[in-house]
């Protein structure tokens, strides 16, 4: 339980949890983390706390630096219950003389926990606050991702303390990100982003061009999930900039869910279709592949090709799931077209394009339809629509404006 020093008297005091691995509906293989900074100053400030069920660590490593009841202010950069589900008892312990949180956060502090006595101190954006020897800058991030969020920066150590922004759900013994493995800490941090932060892609663009006009140096990112960003910070700036202008890499995913294996032989059929485009393309089964992990791959993928066969005159609950979950986070700046096998009514494919066209998604085909088992002549036609998805990307990189069948 000992707390980790970023800088001289700032310290991470979070827990880590390596049993979680569900999220709100999101897979954490790997885990996660809480993390709560603390600055030992005048003004003795503890900021964001952790899960109700990692409290004592949280206690734990404070009281390896000081007594609880010392700290000064307390910062809720966020409400979310993982970062202040404890809040009560730990304010009840410590007796902060202020509670700082942005004015939405005021809101819903008072609606979580429904405590009008705590000493609330709600800043305005871009408001400073000394310590003593340091200043705190408080950064407002409205909907990043929920209406309370702000950012904390601590001005004189150039550490911005960013909230769910920027983080990974990832358990680890270490605490920064030049300590594990590169390619393991960027797959989460993508993962973070598409399950995320997704939908808020404008915000964030708006949100990387305030940093950089703010011309604030940082020396660290400290998210509230995962590893502190110390060596090498401008990296995942960089990725959430390409992230936000959901910029593609040219490749294809054929998503599909299959009921006796018709649609599976389809989908088989439309990558090699795109793969005679020389499209890298990949298939992806949703019978064995989580929805989160799926949108992972959906931020950077170019074109999504959607199959399903009909059951009931509509989708396959899978594909209905993942297309609800899909349409939430809206995915934009994708070439879309859908394939399906059905017995009598056939709906699946026209309430895939619908799908892709309310999520604005390019159309550039109609979609096949197959009477139960394609034959070879169908499954040729499954090969052309790769080809047609492979051919339209290759004119989008080109320049060339494509245009939505649907
Ligand atoms: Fe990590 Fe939005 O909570």
């Amino acid at each position: 339980m000992k707390p980790i020093e970023l800088a001289k008297n700032v310290y991470w005091v979070g827990a880590v949890d390596w049993v979680t691995r569900d999220f709100h509906g999101y897979s954490t293989y790997r885990g996660t983390t809480y993390n709560a900074y603390l600055i030992i100053d005048k003004k003795i400030t503890l900021i964001d706390t952790v899960k109700k069920q990692h409290q004592s660590d949280l206690l734990h490593r404070i009281r390896n630096i000081i007594n609880p009841e010392k700290i000064d202010y307390i910062v809720v950069n966020h409400v979310e219950m993982d970062h202040s589900g404890c809040l009560p008892e730990v304010v009840d312990l410590i007796k902060p003389e202020k509670l700082i949180c942005s004015k939405m956060g005021h809101k819903a502090i008072l609606k979580h926990f429904h405590r009008e006595d705590w000493p609330f101190h709600v800043v305005n954006p871009g408001e400073e606050m000394s310590l003593g020897d340091r200043t705190l800058n408080f950064i407002e991030t409205r909907m990043l991702h929920w209406p309370d969020s702000m950012f904390t920066y601590i001005k004189e150590d150039g550490i911005l303390i960013s909230s769910d922004a920027f983080g990974q759900h990832l358990a680890t013994s270490e605490r920064f990100d030049d300590e594990v493995n590169q390619d393991v800490l960027m797959y989460e941090c993508t993962k973070y982003y598409a399950n995320i932060l997704t939908l808020y892609s404008p915000l964030v663009k708006k949100l990387i061009a305030k940093i950089q006009e703010m011309n604030l140096p940082i020396k660290m990112i400290a998210p509230d999930h995962g590893v502190i960003w110390r060596g090498n910070p401008g990296k995942v700036l960089d990725a959430y900039s390409r992230w936000s202008v959901n910029e593609g890499k040219g490749n294809a995913l054929v998503i599909y869910d299959t009921m006796w294996h018709s649609t599976e032989m389809m989908a088989k059929a439309v990558a090699d279709g795109l793969q005679d485009e020389g499209i890298s393309c990949k298939l992806i089964d949703l019978r064995v592949n989580h929805r989160s992990d799926v949108m992972t791959d959906v931020l950077d993928a170019s074109a999504i090709v959607l199959g399903c066969p009909t059951l009931n005159n509509g989708l396959l609950p899978r594909m209905a799931g993942f297309l609800m979950y899909m349409r939430g986070l809206r995915p934009t700046n994708k070439i879309g077209a859908a394939f399906g096998s059905y017995g009598w009514s056939g709906e699946a494919v026209k309430l895939m394009n619908e799908a892709m066209k309310e999520m604005k998604f390019t159309l550039c085909h109609e979609g096949v339809r197959v009477q139960y088992v394609p034959e070879h002549a169908e499954l040729s036609q499954c090969i052309e629509l790769g080809r047609t998805v492979g051919r339209s990307l290759k004119e989008f990189f080109a320049g060339k404006e494509i245009e939505s069948v649907g």
